[in-house]
């Protein structure tokens, strides 16, 4: 191995950055490899724009959010956009992305991104390319790892939306709806409401009933606390199964709508309960600024053994945390099935021991 491709690929997420550092100096410290990295995801794989990356590049970037590199959700070379006479069409330009690679002299790449970013990659595996894939995204929802990079940062993020929601719920008697991301899993919602105190936590994976929700505030309205605080995941559904839709999410193999689910709950709580609500929707926040220490860490942990991997030439693989280990597997184990949350697991059954409703 001489020289190794990078991108980073799908919605930007805290601790990208930190990635493509650990993975630039491991790369050029240890082993003498030479980086190159791609521009805007798959989309400069195929355009061929992309910049040599050199231990001055990757200087002070540990806490910087977002990617130097640029990302995009909309450039799938099996399904990439060309203008025709003013027209998008859609065309295959794998075999693109190889003449490229061969072209450039790039041995191996490593490809950073979610579900649908690691699909391709795994895609472009099977028609030659030597790859090794990190997971990154604020949903954690890959399978094959604990943790994706970027999620605590999320959840850090929501908490101290909840934090301050708290006292200007208090002082109105409101009640407050903090609708965050995380897409088809409730993982976001979920963990920042255990840390941020939430009284309702309402999760795609558990469907709630609008009037249990409301039984939850009027019973602590009838102990004497006149606001609640309500954490609701963009993809929570009610038990007919009727979700909100109002945003469409395109980098996934199953393009979804999702989010506005707050403003729904906020109309049903107010009717129902005659209680003053609010709704915040904390959308790309979520998404933006400096990782927080976990991420970083985990970022560098990642950035690290993927470069580990390619030494070892063990590719096929995404590098994955078991427990408090850094380890891999193989990539084909990690895409397509999404990690939800267990309704039944511990994280629930703590949160309800505290008395937090589910609206089940
Ligand atoms: O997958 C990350 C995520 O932030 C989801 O939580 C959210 O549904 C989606 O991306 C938003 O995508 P976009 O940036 O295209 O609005």
């Amino acid at each position: 191995i001489k020289r190794i491709g990078v991108l980073t690929g799908g919605g930007d997420c805290p601790g990208l950055n930190a990635v493509l550092r650990a993975v630039v100096k491991t790369a050029i410290v240890k082993y003498g490899y030479e980086v190159i990295g791609f521009k805007d995801g798959f989309k400069g794989l195929v355009d061929n724009k992309f910049v040599k990356l050199e231990l001055d590049d990757v200087s002070g970037l540990l806490d910087r959010g977002g990617t130097i590199l640029g990302t995009s959700n909309k450039h799938n070379p099996f399904k990439f956009p060309v203008n025709v006479d003013g027209n998008t069409e859609y065309k295959d330009m794998s075999k693109r992305v190889l003449e490229n690679l061969d072209m450039f002299g790039i041995d191996c790449m490593v490809f950073i991104g979610g579900d649908g970013t690691l699909t391709t990659a795994r895609d472009l595996m099977k028609m030659g390319i030597k790859g090794i894939g990190v997971p990154k995204t604020i949903d954690n929802d890959l399978s094959g790892t604990d943790t994706t990079f970027g999620f605590m940062t999320a959840v850090y993020t929501a908490t101290e939306a909840i934090d301050k929601l708290h006292s200007t719920a208090e002082s109105h008697h409101r009640v407050m709806i903090l609708e965050v991301m995380g897409r088809y899993a409730g993982w976001i919602a979920l963990e920042a409401g255990i840390s941020g105190g939430a009284d309702v936590i309402l999760i795609p994976e558990i469907p709630y009933d609008i009037n249990k929700v409301a039984q939850k505030v009027m019973e602590r309205k009838n102990r004497g606390k006149s606001f609640s605080i309500i954490v609701v995941a963009e993809g929570a559904k009610d038990v007919e199964g009727d979700m909100v839709v109002n945003k469409v999410v395109e980098d996934s193999p199953d393009p979804i709508r999702l989010g506005g689910v707050g403003n729904k709950i906020a109309a049903e709580i107010e009717r129902i309960t005659g209680i003053e609500s609010r709704v915040t929707v904390l959308g790309h926040l979520q998404r933006g600024g400096t990782p927080v220490p976990y991420d970083r860490i985990l970022s560098t942990r990642y950035g690290v053994h993927a470069v580990e991997l390619i030494n070892q030439g063990k590719f096929g693989m995404m590098v994955s945390l078991k427990g408090n280990r850094i380890t891999e597997v193989p990539i084909e184990e990690a895409v397509g099935t999404l990690k939800t949350v267990d309704p039944d697991g511990e994280l629930v059954k703590i949160a309800k021991s505290l008395g937090v409703g589910f609206g089940d």
